[in-house]
């Protein structure tokens, strides 16, 4: 259901889902110790809008961060419309709004005198004058003056445009840039993307509750009643996509299942198993197995080694994974299936008591450490 919203914002570049301050909390708690004298950038952050903004700044001084930068797009929809952060002197000011523009935050004062840092303290952040506001051409990522910003960054933390996200991906890398960024799953499986895991340059995050969030946003919710709330989309299979060090990549799945034949099946044209979920995974299997691409939130580089992702059409062909042929296309259009898969596609399946399975995407796994059989 809620992945249906994702696609729908896809196609019609509908990009505005703004992340919950509790969510970055949840998520920020884990990754502290990084921020220290560090310059991070929130560059798909209208201040008005984000709550990511609205995290950095009030943690400023906590999180003993050099400097907050928050850039704003001018080709957001919303832009301006919600306003969950109030400044003087522009409270009423619609022109200023509509306008691309950076914010760049080097001091935060506790004006309450309490310790901690508020929003009332925040209104008055930026009259200060070691605190800046100037407008921008556009505060696209892209945009050029947008990448100078990006290479005085030290980390970038943000949830940036669904539509965008390989590109965005790619610029964070192509700078050498330490990030968080909220993406979906599916992003896994891009042939942009899934080398980078692979290759540990990029690992999941903690993830939301259940492996979904509920995003404030202008579009209509198509989550159950139970599941809806108020002025918000539920978006389900989202996480955070990271570079920086944190000891949950460290951790080992507990694995225990054992192999028998009967019960992984393996595939016809690729000498991998079947595994449905993560949670099956036998701890005594020395070979190749196929896993749907939630395991990588479980990923650990240590236990498992990634060997490929069949949503790559490239690696099916490198790795030898054979066509269907024609018999076992008809014998699955036989049994109703109306997957769109030709005898010529390197496509994953599995023949059991005659009948033929087509798995969903899946990630190929090898255990460093099976246990002995
Ligand atoms: C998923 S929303 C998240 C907003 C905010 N980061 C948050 O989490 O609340 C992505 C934001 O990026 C903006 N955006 C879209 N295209 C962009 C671009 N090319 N450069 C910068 N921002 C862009 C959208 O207008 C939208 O406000």
């Amino acid at each position: 259901m809620a992945n249906k919203n994702l696609n729908a914002a896809k196609t019609a570049k509908k990009d505005e889902f703004y992340t919950q301050l509790t969510d970055i909390e949840r998520e920020l708690q884990h990754y502290w110790p990084h921020f220290r004298d560090k310059v991070v950038l929130c560059n798909c952050d209208d201040p008005y809008e984000s709550n990511f903004f609205k995290y950095f700044a009030l943690r400023f001084n906590q999180l003993g961060l050099k400097k907050l930068i928050c850039t704003c797009y001018n080709g957001s929809p919303v832009q301006g419309n919600e306003l969950l952060l109030r400044f003087e002197p522009w409270d009423d000011d619609d022109e200023i709004k509509k306008k691309a523009y950076k914010v760049e935050i080097t001091e935060v004062k506790d004006l309450n005198g309490d310790g901690a840092v508020d929003l009332s303290d925040v209104r008055y952040l930026l009259q200060n004058d070691k605190n800046v506001l100037s407008t921008l051409q556009t505060g696209d990522f892209r945009d050029p003056e947008c990448v100078e910003l990006l290479k005085q960054a030290d980390i970038v933390v943000t949830n940036p445009p669904f539509s965008l996200f390989r590109e965005y991906i790619g610029q964070l890398v192509e700078y050498e840039k330490k990030f968080l960024i909220i993406g979906h799953q599916n992003a896994l499986k891009y042939k942009e993307i899934f080398p980078l895991i692979k290759n540990n340059e990029v690992w999941l995050g903690y993830g939301f509750k259940g492996g979904a969030a509920h995003f404030t946003s202008p579009y209509e919710d198509k989550a159950t009643a139970g599941d809806h709330r108020e002025g918000m989309i539920r978006v389900s299979g989202v996480n955070w996509f990271t570079n920086l060090e944190i000891p949950k990549r460290h951790e080992k799945l507990d694995l225990v299942c054992r192999y028998s034949k009967e019960e992984y099946p393996t595939y016809n044209n690729y000498d991998a198993i079947d595994v449905k979920s993560t949670s099956e995974i036998p701890f005594d299997y020395p070979g190749l197995i196929g896993v749907p691409i939630t395991f990588l939130d479980k990923y650990n580089p240590e236990q498992f080694e990634l060997i490929g992702n069949t949503s790559d059409t490239d690696w099916l062909r490198e790795a030898g994974v054979g066509t269907m042929g024609q018999e076992t296309i008809n014998n699955l259009r036989k049994q109703g299936n109306k997957a769109h898969v030709t005898a010529n596609m390197n496509s994953l399946y599995i023949i059991k008591d005659g009948k033929v399975s087509l798995p969903y995407a899946r990630i190929i796994i090898r255990n460093k450490h099976p246990k002995a059989l």
